[in-house]
């Protein structure tokens, strides 16, 4: 069977800049910067970047292309025992994620429809919360499926399951070739139409006003680091199924350094439209900035709705807005697909076009549980559990794997062979010693806050029947898919270098 290949370097650079680029780009690095000190959180953040999410991201680039493989099928080839990691990685990220994921994706869906009417009327907060999600008050009251929902996210799972149906080329790489340039020309549309508002002004410098003392809170520095992780896709198994369908020549760090980039450019020029309706919104109210901005859910849903009922072509404002979101969105779900399915093709050598089609309506039909009125709730606690503990130990565990239980050398050597930038010391350095250090102490205080009381006050019944037990049950699932004999003969080959 011969291993999918990407048609050109731009097209696997554009889907992981689409994978990179995700909700959390929109909607968590704009309130980060604003929050943690405007323009100089540009320090955290780029020393972040610097020093663990462009080395690992090379790392990740590296293991897939050197050794040809899925996570699970890369991770078997670096160490015997260690298959089940990558099993875990790509069964998180599919049964945790991107079930919730999608159904973001459906609200912003909902979102854009609504946007041409402005559909949430004249309380925006009251329409979210209580009409659209109808939310319970605890996750145990599931109540009923959210029917608006469903429909939006029966599309989106049909969206998913086209792209990551047709495969890497027609599927993945065709996207992506589509998307990304239509997400950035729209982006721009939004930041310039938002820079011309009466009051943005206002908004743009407290996005960027430096406040060097939040630097002194360690806190800051600590989610800098989550922040690239999650926004840079490392350690869900994606970059290192996406590298395993390059060319053997392949630049491989230009290609990393250029995604990384694009995607933290990304961040910040969609920050300016951001903070530029808020701007124009507290203007347009006589608020101070600081009483109307809020983030993520509570900004795109909330916030936003409100600023684009007061704006000159507020309903066209937020249909571009909410459809790119979904762009966004759609981006990075199918590459989490993709790792997943790679994975179950790699080891048993599945036809891709059934494996797809039975992996979306599973995906799907999990997925349902986030549409009830309980939704937002399970929500919270999964990504909260997944983000914190699932992808930073999977981030740990690859540098102790690739940098101790095997020659990190082969690793370089190989790089180095295919790309203009070279790897030296320092890059074996970052990956042995400083990116698990940095990683095991975000860990080591998630647990410490964790401890200290349940998190989000859901008591400690819904933590450990959701949170819990959702690591436990894809651990075991892991285990269990990595105990299974092989069906292909790819575990038996070795690397490139
Ligand atoms: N990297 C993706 C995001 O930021 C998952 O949303």
């Amino acid at each position: 069977m011969k291993r999918e290949q990407w048609r050109s370097q731009i097209g696997f650079l554009l889907a992981a800049v689409g994978s990179a680029i995700g909700l959390g780009n929109i909607w968590r690095f704009s309130y980060m910067a604003y929050s943690y000190g405007g323009g100089a959180f540009l320090i955290p953040y780029l020393t972040a970047l610097f020093t663990a999410g462009i080395p690992l991201m090379i790392l990740e680039f590296a293991i897939g292309h050197e050794r040809i493989g899925s996570a699970p099928l890369a991770y078997k080839k670096i160490h015997r025992n260690w298959e089940w990691l990558g099993w875990w990685a790509v069964i998180f990220v599919m049964f945790g994620i991107v079930l919730y994921y999608t159904v973001i994706i459906a609200w912003c869906l909902n979102y854009f429809l609504l946007s041409f009417n402005l559909g949430w009327g004249g309380d925006p907060n009251s329409f979210f919360f209580q009409k659209f999600l109808s939310m319970s008050k605890s996750p145990a009251q599931i109540g009923e499926i959210r029917t608006p929902i469903l429909f939006s996210l029966i599309v989106i799972w049909f969206i998913n399951w086209v792209i990551v149906f047709r495969g890497v080329q027609k599927g993945l790489e065709l996207a992506n070739k589509i998307f990304m340039p239509l997400l950035f020309v729209l982006t721009a549309v939004l930041v310039f139409w938002a820079l011309s508002l009466d009051g943005a002004a206002q908004g743009i410098k407290a996005y960027l006003r430096p406040d060097f003392k939040k630097l002194a809170n360690p806190k800051v520095w600590i989610d800098a680091y989550s922040q690239i992780f999650f926004t840079l896709s490392l350690g869900f198994g994606i970059m290192i199924a996406y590298a395993s369908y390059l060319p053997e020549k392949s630049n491989i760090t230009r290609n990393a350094y250029l995604t990384a980039f694009i995607n933290c450019g990304y961040s910040l020029f969609a920050g300016f439209a951001v903070f530029s309706v808020l701007g124009f919104m507290a203007k347009a109210e006589g608020k101070a900035l600081s009483e109307v901005v809020t983030q993520s859910i509570g900004l795109a849903f909330v916030a936003y709705p409100k600023a684009l009922s007061m704006m000159p072509g507020g309903n066209l404002f937020g249909a571009i807005f909410f459809f790119c979101l979904v762009v966004a969105g759609i981006s990075s779900s199918v590459s989490i697909i993709e790792a997943f399915t790679s994975a179950l093709i790699d080891k048993f050598g599945m036809n891709r076009k059934s494996l797809v089609s039975v992996i979306s309506i599973l995906g799907f039909v999990g997925s349902i549980i986030f549409t009830t009125q309980a939704g937002l709730l399970w929500l919270d606690i999964v990504d909260h559990f997944i983000t914190n503990y699932g992808l930073v130990v999977v981030g740990i565990a690859e540098c102790v794997l690739a940098g101790w239980l095997f020659d990190i050398a082969i690793l370089q050597r190989h790089v180095n062979k295919v790309s203009s930038i070279k790897l030296g010391k320092g890059w074996v350095m970052l990956i042995r010693f400083f990116v698990p250090l940095v990683l095991g102490i975000m860990l080591v205080g998630a647990l410490y806050n964790e401890v200290q009381k349940p998190y989000g006050g859901y008591g400690w019944a819904a933590i450990a029947l959701i949170g819990v037990n959702w690591i436990i049950l894809t651990i075991l699932a892991a285990v269990v898919v990595a105990m299974r004999p092989w069906r292909t003969e790819l575990h038996k080959k070795g690397g490139r270098g």
